[in-house]
């Protein structure tokens, strides 16, 4: 397993690196997040709409609580890949039988497999607009055709420092992501709104992408 992300302090980097910044406020994200149940319901209901045993890749997995936690639960097969060597210390222990990868999402070989469905949850607005539409196109070539793809951006064009490392976060927007989401394939299952006002993108990849 690789471990390409080392953790460091200097400001500039951790203004322009979303990584190094979770990395550098991963025990303080770790106390808001594992008593957190925004989304819970969503992910349950989206676990259930899977077949059961489907391989899911979680991107961004943080230390697996709670959507970690719900997918195994539903008896899916998960492998997991984030940023934080201390996240990712915390997920092992926590998921000891989970294959996990300790790797920026831009940078990730994702296991060099295939999956019947992905999920990122709070990751896609933290790269850089060409990183967002590049993990899409990614992701839209590790899915099976009929897999399916779960993550949260807003549905607005906006800007907004992260509350954990005040981290300035992009959305792109609905417009973009929808066009993107087309351009490689997929169809809109739907979009949901949790407690906390975040918007998850439920999509699903049908025939070959358009490039
Ligand atoms: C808002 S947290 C969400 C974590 C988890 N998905 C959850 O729902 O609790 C964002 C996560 O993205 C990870 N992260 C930040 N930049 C990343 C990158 N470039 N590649 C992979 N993971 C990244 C952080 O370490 C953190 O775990």
């Amino acid at each position: 397993m690789s471990e390409t992300v080392k953790p460091q302090t200097n400001a500039e980097d951790v203004n322009t690196d979303s990584a190094l910044a979770y990395e550098n406020h991963a025990r303080e994200f770790l106390r808001t997040r594992d008593g957190s149940v925004a989304g819970v319901d969503i992910i349950k209901r989206w676990a259930r709409s899977l077949d059961p045993k489907t391989d899911v890749l979680e991107i961004a997995c943080g230390a697996g609580m709670p959507v970690t936690r719900i997918l195994t639960e539903a008896g899916l097969n998960i492998w997991a890949i984030d940023s934080s060597p201390t996240l990712v210390a915390e997920f092992r222990s926590r998921f000891p039988g989970v294959p996990v990868q300790c790797e920026r999402a831009q940078e990730s070989n994702y296991f060099d497999r295939k999956f019947g469905a992905v999920v990122s949850i709070g990751l896609l607005f933290l790269l850089d607009e060409d990183e967002q539409l590049a993990l899409i196109r990614r992701v839209a070539d590790m899915l099976v055709p009929g897999g399916r793809f779960l993550f949260t951006a807003p549905l607005e064009v906006c800007a907004w420092a992260d509350l954990t490392t005040g981290y300035e976060c992009r959305s792109l927007g609905q417009e973009i992501y929808e066009r993107a989401l087309r351009e490689s394939a997929f169809r809109l299952v739907g979009h949901y709104e949790d407690e906390g006002n975040s918007n998850y993108y439920d999509a699903e990849r049908q025939g070959e992408p358009i490039r």
